[in-house]
């Protein structure tokens, strides 16, 4: 149980392709403690297994935002699939925990829904639509190496990569200090 660094872009483990669960074990729920730690840490709506560096197929989202309680743990999305989403879109500027300060505007289906497993094995679907529906796409790109920088174009995306690894060397040097 423990905060755990946020692989921030472009290291390649965001492209990692990812495992399927086949047996929610205590790896799988530690797993869970330590991206529900580092999502509340950091902020988060939500964060993929992947963003910790773990190709584990899993996802979780802010409980509120799903539609839980608002004292309630993240809820856990295991082997994801989308069911349906919705031909009428939303255009939004997104934010995403593996580029801090970086905000694109993405064009994205105003509803989806997603079926997946929970921390119990149970399988369960959720709608969403606006927030919810955007943040259940964002994260389910993040398992398939679909990142928020591949809504920008190439001047745009070259231009975060510099400012992600100039952030990088900032923090590398006052940890060296
Ligand atoms: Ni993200």
């Amino acid at each position: 149980m423990a905060v755990r660094p946020v692989v921030i872009w472009p290291d390649p483990r965001l492209r990692e392709p990812i495992r399927k669960v086949e047996r929610i074990d205590d790896a799988v729920r530690a797993l869970y403690q330590d991206l529900t730690d580092t999502m509340f840490a950091e902020n988060g709506l939500g964060i993929a297994a992947l963003q910790l560096g773990d190709p584990t197929a899993m996802f979780l989202v802010e409980a509120k935002l799903a539609g839980r309680g608002e004292n309630e743990l993240p809820v856990a999305f295991i082997n994801p699939e989308v069911l349906w989403t919705s031909e009428e879109t939303e255009e939004t500027e997104e934010g995403c925990l593996s580029f801090p300060e970086i905000y694109i505007k993405v064009d994205r289906p105003l509803r989806a829904k997603v079926r997946a497993l929970d921390l119990e094995g149970n399988t369960f679907e959720l709608e969403g639509e606006g927030l919810l529906a955007r943040c259940l796409l964002h994260e389910y790109d993040h398992l398939s190496g679909k990142l928020l920088v591949d809504f920008a174009g190439p001047l745009k995306r070259q231009m975060i990569k510099k400012k992600l690894q100039r952030r990088q060397r900032e923090d590398a040097a006052e940890e060296a200090v």
